[in-house]
């Protein structure tokens, strides 16, 4: 029996008091609702995950356009009930029907494959939890041989129903063909006037189907997300998922709890990470390398034998082996250090390679620029790449020596083993092997007195 997935998306999510919707709310940098699909893929369904959306529509659309499912738009959000009708159309009569919530993004694979298995093909499959405070969700309802007969919403509860610890996950499996009958059924009449797709298992009851349920691996894959306070618990669940495999694979990482990765972070081997580093993008570091605390990485790739001091951030740019970078520096993009490269506090490179062996170690910034092997770049040195309207390169040749505080008004070339003088304003070529110097000559003035205080 083939299987088709909806995915349930289009509420407003009014508790998270947010102008984006809820599925676009992230968990390690990664939509809610990109987390379900990418689940959905992972059982390859034979028609794409189709995807119920509708509360600011193409905002949802347009931020997740590139996956691959099928978009079916509920114009008014009238219910869960409501919104699994409007995929019924899409979906083969003799399928079974996988619902997922887009709200509850980490139920795992190998639970739904288990579930798949579990549930028998005419049967309903609701995949339900123990909870120690169950507030808020739907309870599962079971008569004295505990058979499941109804899932009541927590606002249409009983007194005692409320002591029901039994919640229902929002995560089911159907029969197609039992969709078309239950779905049309559904009333409204219940303390939220919504059509809720709970109410089709006590139909299913009363046509004697059976119902079966399973419980998760873990309760946390059954965690929905309704408000900001929950976003954050399972944003800390995840993270410290993410570092124990880190760990597992052989990352030191000095606080687990203390760190943050939105994206893919590959690391080689003897990798030590400091407290407070978030890695953000796709990030690549090599072997033997320190990443010290409070430091930013998105999309770099790092060498072997790398150390990175603290209060780093380094964005889109490439570190080769043996480089040494920090404290406090900044790599912004196109930014290409070649092996054993120092870049020391305070230091800005944008868009620009450095050389191999060359040290700007000191209070500097350096844009748009190519400078060679072993060059030393002396503290406080600018590039004055802008005029304003235009960018412009400067060109640095190998074992160039520049002396501090210097202003290097680009377009510029300076040549291999020129040496300029501290303080320089330099506008021209700058030839080899000499010494180029920009600046008022030095006088000293005879015979003159300080000022001294008037009396009054
Ligand atoms: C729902 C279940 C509840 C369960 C809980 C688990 C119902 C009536 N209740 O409650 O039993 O314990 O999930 O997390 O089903 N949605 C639409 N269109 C709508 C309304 C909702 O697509 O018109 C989507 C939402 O985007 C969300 C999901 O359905 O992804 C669940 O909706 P939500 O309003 O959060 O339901 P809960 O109150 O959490
Ligand atoms: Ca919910």
């Amino acid at each position: 029996m083939a299987l088709s997935i909806v995915i349930l998306a289009a509420g407003q999510g009014k508790r998270m008091k947010s102008k984006l919707p809820k599925v676009l709310h992230t968990i390690g940098g990664i939509p809610l609702l990109e987390h379900v699909i990418k689940t959905a893929d992972n059982l390859n369904p034979d028609i794409p995950p189709i995807v119920i959306y509708g509360h600011q529509g193409s905002t949802v659309k347009n931020s997740l356009g590139h996956l691959k499912v099928i978009w079916v738009e509920q114009l008014q959000q009238l219910g869960t009930g409501h919104a699994l009708l409007q995929a019924l159309p899409y979906i083969p009569k003799d399928d079974r029907v996988l619902v997922l919530y887009g709200d509850v993004p980490f139920i795992s694979k190998t639970t739904l494959k288990r579930f798949i298995q579990h549930t028998s093909l005419q049967a309903i499959g609701i995949i339900t939890a123990d909870f120690a405070d169950p507030a808020g969700l739907g309870r599962i309802i079971r008569d004295n041989n505990d058979r499941i007969i109804n899932i009541i919403e927590e606002k249409d509860l009983t007194e005692f129903e409320r002591n029901i610890t039994e919640i229902n996950s929002g995560i089911y499996l159907f029969p197609a063909h039992f969709l078309q009958y239950a779905l049309p059924k559904i009333q409204n009449n219940n303390a939220q006037k919504e059509y809720y797709l709970t109410d089709v298992i006590k139909m299913a009851e009363q046509k004697d189907m059976t119902i079966q349920s399973i419980h998760p691996e873990d309760a946390n894959e059954v965690h929905g997300i309704n408000d900001l306070i929950q976003l954050a618990n399972l944003e800390r669940v995840f993270q410290r998922q993410q570092a124990e495999n880190l760990m597992r694979s052989g990352v030191t990482l000095r606080d687990p709890s203390r760190f943050d990765l939105r994206g893919e972070l590959n690391c080689g081997q003897d990798v030590v990470i400091d407290i407070n580093v978030i890695i953000e993008g796709k990030v690549t570091i090599g072997n033997h390398c320190i990443i010290g605390p409070n430091t930013i990485l998105r999309n770099v790739t790092i060498g072997d034998h790398v150390e990175i001091k603290a209060n780093s951030i380094l964005e889109d740019s490439e570190v080769a082996n043996g480089c040494h970078i920090g404290p406090f520096a900044r790599l912004r993009p196109e930014s290409i250090l070649a092996p054993h490269s120092h870049i020391g506090n305070f230091v800005e490179i944008k868009k620009s390679k450095i050389g191999e062996g060359t040290k700007i170690n000191h209070l500097s910034y350096i844009g748009d620029s190519e400078i060679g092997r072993d060059v030393n770049i002396g503290a406080g040195t600018i590039t004055c790449n802008y005029d304003g309207v235009n960018k412009h390169r400067t060109i640095i040749g190998n074992n160039a020596f520049i002396g501090s505080n210097s202003s290097l008004v680009a377009p510029l070339t300076i040549a291999e083993y020129a040496t300029i003088g501290a303080g320089s304003t330099i506008t021209q070529h700058a030839p080899s092997h000499q010494l180029t110097l920009g600046r008022a000559k030095q006088i000293s003035v005879e015979h003159w007195k300080r000022p001294t205080k008037k009396e009054s």
